[in-house]
């Protein structure tokens, strides 16, 4: 499972910058040194490492101004590359972004990774100064307007949420909303007001159900995107609180901590699923989630409605 990290130590920093030189600096010849700048100090830094604790995913970002964000180095290890790790990046990047009022975002990017930022929802804007004196680069943005998180499949999730909100209606007095879904990562968020206990924090059943309902949503949409039906419930669920919520409960559910198999539906048959869910405050990890589910395949009749 992939945890986002800001670096705060020296030795954080030096195994981040590392990997920034290394990643983007080396390749091209430039001495240790030359990957960074002048904004370091006034900027956010966020990093994603191994289970040995390597890094292996980064990025970085910095206000222009009070409305503008700029993104940059951000980068993934070359065999990391392609399960999303980039995409959490930039997701924990924009709320910081978001945060600190930014309505647009920019970077500067290179030929190879503007498919990347479109997938974020960027757009190229116009062709930027060439880096390191001769990689071309295309300016893009992406407006920050109240709806434009990263939505892959909107109308599926429109569907999950409508499902919890219509059929477990304490959800929504929760105000747990689905925030973001990437095809790897499924990030729902609620409110800190609406579950606060008598410490100012949030309520550990509160956060409980956040944390199933964002596993149970998770297998909805991996029904979906397999083109399956079946009726989810949670067999086992464990939760460890290791801080408080104090400001921005989040829930997040990355596919690669999805363990067992969709296969046995298609012949009618249940499946068992075990999933993790990470709790954060913010950008801090407050909890651990791990959750057995199991499939039932569709009823016909269920099925015959639905047709
Ligand atoms: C660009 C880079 C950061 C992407 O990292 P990644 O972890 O592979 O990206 P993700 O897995 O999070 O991909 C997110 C999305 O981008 C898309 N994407 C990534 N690289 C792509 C490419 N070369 N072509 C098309 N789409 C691409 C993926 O399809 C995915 O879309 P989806 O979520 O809709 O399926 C990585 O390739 C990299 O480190 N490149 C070298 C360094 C670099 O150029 N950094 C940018 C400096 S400007």
């Amino acid at each position: 499972m992939y945890k986002i990290e800001t670096p705060e130590t020296e030795a954080d920093f030096d195994v981040y910058f590392d990997f920034r030189w290394e990643m983007l600096r080396k390749p091209w010849n430039y001495p240790q040194g030359s990957e960074k700048d002048e904004y370091e100090q006034v900027s956010e830094h966020r990093m994603i490492r191994n289970n040995k604790g390597e890094v292996i995913a980064i990025g970085r970002v910095h206000m222009n101004n009070s409305e503008e964000a700029q993104i940059r180095h951000i980068a993934v290890a070359n065999e990391a590359q392609g399960r999303g790790l980039a995409k959490m990046i930039m997701s924990s990047l924009e709320a910081v972004a978001r945060q600190e009022g930014a309505v647009r975002m920019v970077t500067n990017s290179r030929e190879l990774s503007t498919p990347f930022f479109e997938s974020c929802g960027f757009e190229v804007e116009k062709e930027a100064s060439a880096e390191l004196g001769k990689l071309k680069r295309q300016q893009m943005v992406k407006r920050l307007l109240e709806h434009n998180t990263i939505l892959l499949h909107p109308k599926w999730c429109k569907e999950l949420q409508d499902t919890w909100h219509d059929s477990i209606p304490i959800s929504e007095q929760m105000g747990i909303k689905l925030y973001q879904y990437s095809g790897k990562t499924l990030e729902n968020r609620a409110s800190l007001n609406k579950n606060i206990n008598l410490h100012g924090t949030m309520f550990a059943g509160s956060i409980f159900s956040l944390a199933t309902l964002t596993g149970w949503g998770m297998i909805f949409l991996q029904l979906k995107e397999k083109n399956l039906m079946g009726e989810i419930v949670l067999g086992d669920g464990n939760i460890h609180y290791h801080k408080p919520i104090t400001m921005q409960p989040r829930a997040l559910c990355h596919i690669e901590s999805l363990n067992g198999k969709f296969d046995g539906l298609s012949k009618d048959k249940k499946c068992q699923i075990k999933l993790k869910v990470d709790i954060l405050d913010g950008d801090t990890a407050v909890a651990e989630f791990s959750g057995v589910y199991w499939i039932l395949p569709a009823e016909p009749e269920i099925q015959d409605d639905i047709a």
